[in-house]
This record gives structure tokens, C-alpha cells and sequence, in this order.
């Protein structure tokens, strides 16, 4: 079967009703979003002017008169408002789809609509001494998907890990350190010596308050740059990467800029001088502010009473060196909901001094894990660890492994694979700003709306696909799926019952879900197009057969099955998610 240019052949036969130009049709013919409304969709809005007539009549006639001439490979076209909706006939369908997956390849989904747009992707950021804990995990694995999206449709994306890596602790932590410390012990420990040190601090301080002052003494000597002080700040700083090293592997995730708040400490003075010359800085009870009362949000602090610095000064300062180094058109900072006052404060005093590409300044909030205890206190020593996480994820996928499938090769990497992504699954299931209910039998199961769920799915269309590969066979999924349908036995007409069409319709709206999830900063809308399509082939697997004798048949579905394999790996790559062949 011939394959269709199907937004050529459409706006053929517009411009064959209209007399106007085929390609200026053509450019305004859309893909809507959801197939269900069409799957073409032609806005008469533009034509209203040139034919004289409301954009709903024009519709309406043009749609009566494609359908009284309409062609074979089109199933329909209906007016709906100023839209014309074009459906295409299911073989017609089945085969454009089919054609564009399997030629695409991982490629599918992809674009070009980035092309010479810089974009900046801020995540993660956690703060140095402290245990990577669960208050970072969302941060991580939502910043880390808009990374690969962005990258997928072709911005040009830079990942930035800015730790939290200067400020007031540090001041306690080395005195602790100097008084109680033992190198071998931290040395051991890692960020759980530290930890201890700094509770220890806050017990002795609350009895002896001069250790306060000694603090204090110690941050003001480390922002002259004090050797002694610098150095052990520093192997703190290396410490606390060893641990988030080891939890960056198992995330599959590395950044293409590490950074801190530490590298803006010097900038501090000439920050708050170019605000007075712009006029924006005040003073307040000998602290330096600028007022945001205009924009109904409390000022912004930009200098302490005794000349500390402050997060947000160190966050201005690290916007202007992040414009001058990349000159992004947008830069994104993904952290959770509660920074949200301090991101549009600081934004804000960014756009009053006058920068242009304040406008491409975002931050993308989200919400919190929330457990059946309640919401989650990170404030005692109660934080969830990371590690303890991730641990506990493939400890528990390990079991229901070894329960449903005991004799799995490569069991241990398997689980790992599994349990890691059904927590990055969790996260981006739903709208970002949604709070996550943390439940591991919810996370973890293989028949919910779930990462495994995907990821047997994709498992099952591989030992499909494998079946009907010949012992001796060297082609991989990919050159499997292009040889079915390049095969003179292949018949789309083959796949127009409505399983197969659901199937196809959700693997058509792929790209679009990808655009959207991008527009919108909403990676769920990816994951939820996953579940749907892992749904609508697990529905077309019990109710067809696949290897059957019938040659074009079998052929078909295999080639269905192909698709869907493929997209499902894309789709679970672009959460950063694992797709294993067996599980
Ligand atoms: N380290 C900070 C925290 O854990 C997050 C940093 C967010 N990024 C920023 N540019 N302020 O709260």
C-alpha cells in the first residue's frame, strides 16, 4: 500500500474548495492533541476575511462538500465550530501511523522545534552536609524528565546542580567539627558523622551560648577566605558528594553543570550596590530590602543586618552569571511548592532592574510526598534517606519478582531497574503541584496505573516480538519492526478492529502529548499517554491472537506490537526509566 502525505492530500482538497494557495492551507492544518477530536484539524478562522462569511458557516459548507467528494483514504470530515475535523479511514490510519513509528524509530516523538533555543534546567540542588533525603527526590526526577524532554525535541538544554553549599551551618559545623570531630570517624561516616556533629553543636550551644559566637566567628572568617576554615568546608563539600554520586548512578542522572551557592559568596556587595543604583534598595531595621509591596509580596531581603548574605541575593547574583555564561532564551528552577514566595520575589526584583530575559526566568514548583502519618517532618531527625529509598524500592520489587518469576536471569539488576523506576513513575504520574501519596504496594504493583505496569507491558511486547524471531536472527526490535512492515504481506487493512485502532490512536497522539508535556512543565501527561497505550495493547493482546498461522495476519500484529514496543522504551526513556526485555 502507497503511503500518503496525508497534510498534502488535506490541503489539496482545501484548496481545491477554496481556490486559495495549498501550501498557506497547508501550514494552518493541525494535529489536535487528542485524536478523538480528529486527526487532522483545519481552523477557518483566516478564512473568514478572504471568503466574507463566519469562520462556522464557511466549516460547515466546506466539510459537506469534501464529504460529498471525499476520497477512500479519508474516513470523514466534520465541522465542529470554525474547525473542520478530518478523520482518516482506519487502514489509511494504520498505516500512517505505522509507517511513522517504525521509520522514526527511537527517533519517533522527537523535533526539531528547538533548534537554536538554549534552554538552562536547574534540579536537584541539595544542601551540602545534609542527607539526600526525600525532600530532593522530587525535584530530581521531575527537573531530570524536563531535561530529557527538552533535549528530545531539540533545545539545546544545560543541566545545572546547584548545591546548597554556603550559609550559616557551616559556621557550627567546623567549630563542632574542631571541638568533638575525628577525621577517621567523618572519614567513615560520611554525612551521618556530620549530621551528628550538628545536633551535638545545638545540645552544647543551648548550654553554653558563646559557642554561638564562635559560629559566627568562624562564618565571617570563611567569607575572608580562611584557609584553615576553607579546607574543611571544602572536604565537607566532597564528603557530601560521595553520597549523592552514589545516588545520581542508581537515578541514571548526571548534570552538565555542577554549581553552588557558594561560587556567588563574593558577589554579595556589588549585588546590593547595583540595586542602589538602580534605586531599588531600602533599609530596614539595618537589614537592606527591595519593596515588592507594589506586587503584593513581602520585600526582598538582600542584606542582613550584620552583612550575612541571603539566598535570594544568591540566587539574583547567579541569574546574571547564568545569563552572561549561556544567554538562555528560558531557565527553568524546579523546586518544591514552598519556594515558590521566594522565587517570585527574587524574579521579580531580577525584572525591576531592568534585564530583558527576566521574562525567560521560571520556576517550575511541585508538590510534596505525603505518607499516612501525615505530612513529612524533615525538621527532627526523622528525614527519609535517599539510599534507604532506593534500597527499600528494589528490596521489595526483588520479592515480588522472586515470587512471580523466580527463575529470572539477572534478577538483582532487573529489581533495581523496576523498583528505582516505579518511584520515578509515582512522581510523575500526576500534575506536578499535586501532592504525592507515598504507598509502596500502590508504587510497586504491576497491574496499577504504574511504572512495572509499563515496564511488563514493554516486557511482554518484546517476547512477542522475540517468538517470532528465528533462533538464528541478528535483527534487533527496530530492523524486526521496519522488515514486517516493509514485507509484501503487509496489510494495514488488517488492523482496522477497534483494539488495534485504540492502539494506534494513542501511538499517533504520542508526539503531540510530548509537546504538551513540554508547553505545560507537566511530565504526567507523558506518563499517562504510557499507561493508555500499555492498557489498549494489553486489551488487543487478550482479544487477538498475535502468532497465528494466517502469514499476513500474524505479520500485522507483529508490526503493531513493534510500534508499541518501541514507543513505550521511548516514552519510559524520556522519564528516565529503565525498560528491561524480561521481567
Ligand atoms: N538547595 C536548596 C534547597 O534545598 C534548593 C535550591 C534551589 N535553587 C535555587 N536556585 N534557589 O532548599
Amino acid at each position: 500500500m502507497e503511503t500518503l502525505n496525508f497534510t498534502s492530500a488535506i490541503s489539496e482538497i482545501l484548496a481545491a474548495h477554496t481556490g486559495l494557495p495549498q501550501a498557506e492551507l497547508e501550514r494552518c492544518l493541525e494535529t489536535p492533541a487528542d485524536s478523538k477530536v480528529g486527526h487532522y484539524a483545519f481552523p477557518c478562522f483566516n478564512l473568514a476575511k478572504v471568503l466574507k462569511k463566519s469562520p462556522q458557516v464557511i466549516a460547515s459548507e466546506l466539510a459537506e462538500k469534501i464529504e460529498a467528494g471525499r476520497p477512500g483514504w479519508l474516513g470523514q470530515a466534520v465541522a465542529t465550530n470554525a474547525y473542520i475535523n478530518f478523520f482518516l479511514n482506519r487502514t489509511a490510519f494504520a498505516n500512517n501511523v505505522l509507517y511513522s513509528v517504525l521509520e522514526a524509530g527511537t527517533e519517533y516523538g522527537s523535533s526539531e522545534e528547538g533548534f537554536g533555543k538554549k534552554i538552562l534546567v536547574e534540579y536537584s540542588s541539595p544542601n551540602i552536609a545534609k542527607h539526600f533525603h526525600i525532600g530532593h527526590l522530587g525535584t530530581t526526577i521531575i527537573g531530570r524528565t524536563l531535561d530529557n524532554i527538552y533535549r528530545f525535541l531539540g533545545y539545546e538544554v544545560t543541566s545545572i546542580n546547584f548545591f546548597g553549599d554556603w550559609g550559616t551551618q557551616f559556621g557550627k559545623l567546623i567549630t563542632a567539627y574542631l571541638k568533638w570531630g575525628s577525621k577517621e570517624e567523618i572519614e567513615k561516616t560520611e554525612i551521618a558523622g556530620l549530621v551528628k556533629l550538628y545536633v551535638k553543636f545545638h545540645e552544647e550551644a543551648d548550654k553554653d551560648p558563646t559557642l554561638n559566637d564562635e559560629a559566627r566567628a568562624w562564618v565571617v572568617k570563611m567569607q575572608n577566605g580562611d584557609e584553615q576554615g576553607i579546607a574543611i568546608w571544602k572536604w565537607f563539600c566532597e564528603l557530601s558528594m560521595l553520597e549523592y554520586d552514589r545516588i545520581y548512578e542508581r537515578l541514571q542522572i548526571s548534570f552538565d553543570v555542577l554549581s553552588g551557592e557558594s561560587h556567588y559568596n563574593d558577589k554579595m556587595d556589588a549585588i546590593a550596590q547595583l540595586l542602589a543604583q538602580k534605586g531599588l534598595l531600602q533599609e530596614s531595621d539595618g537589614a537592606k530590602i527591595v519593596d515588592l509591596e507594589a506586587y503584593n509580596m513581602p520585600p526582598c531581603l538582600i542584606l542582613k543586618r550584620d552583612g550575612g548574605t541571603l539566598y535570594p541575593t544568591r540566587d539574583i547574583a547567579a541569574a546574571i552569571d547564568r545569563y552572561e555564561r549561556f544567554d538562555f532564551d528560558k531557565s527553568l528552577y524546579v523546586t518544591g511548592n514552598e519556594q515558590s514566595l521566594h522565587f517570585a520575589q527574587w524574579m521579580k526584583v531580577v525584572e525591576l532592574m531592568g534585564y530583558p530575559w527576566a521574562s525567560g526566568l521560571l520556576h517550575i514548583p511541585y508538590g510534596m510526598y505525603l505518607f499516612e502519618s501525615g505530612k513529612m517532618s524533615t525538621r527532627r531527625g526523622d528525614v527519609i534517606k535517599i539510599e534507604d529509598l532506593l534500597d527499600e524500592a528494589v528490596t521489595k520489587t526483588l520479592e515480588i519478582i522472586n515470587e512471580k518469576n523466580p527463575d529470572l536471569p539477572n534478577k538483582e539488576r532487573v529489581a533495581e531497574q523496576v523498583g528505582i523506576g516505579a518511584l520515578k513513575f509515582n512522581k510523575l504520574y500526576n500534575s506536578r503541584m499535586k501532592d504525592t501519596m507515598f504507598d509502596w504496594d500502590r508504587i510497586l504493583s504491576f497491574d496499577g496505573e504504574t511504572g512495572p505496569y509499563v515496564q511488563y507491558t514493554h516486557a511482554r511486547a518484546c517476547s512477542v516480538l522475540k517468538k517470532s524471531l528465528s533462533a538464528d536472527s541478528r535483527l534487533d526490535f527496530g530492523e524486526l519492526g521496519l522488515a514486517l512492515i516493509s514485507g509484501s504481506t503487509f496489510d494495514a487493512g488488517l488492523l482496522s478492529d477497534d483494539e488495534s485502532f485504540d492502539v494506534l490512536r494513542i501511538m499517533h497522539d504520542f508526539p503531540a502529548k510530548i509537546k504538551d508535556a513540554a508547553e505545560k512543565y507537566e511530565p504526567f501527561i507523558i506518563a499517562r499517554q504510557l499507561v493508555a497505550l500499555a492498557q489498549a495493547y494489553n486489551i488487543f493482546y487478550h482479544k487477538h491472537q498475535i502468532i497465528v498461522d494466517d502469514e499476513p495476519v500474524r505479520r500485522a500484529r507483529l508490526t503493531l506490537t513493534a510500534a508499541v514496543k518501541l514507543v513505550l522504551k521511548t516514552g519510559l526513556g524520556l522519564l528516565g526509566i529503565s525498560a528491561p526485555v524480561v521481567m
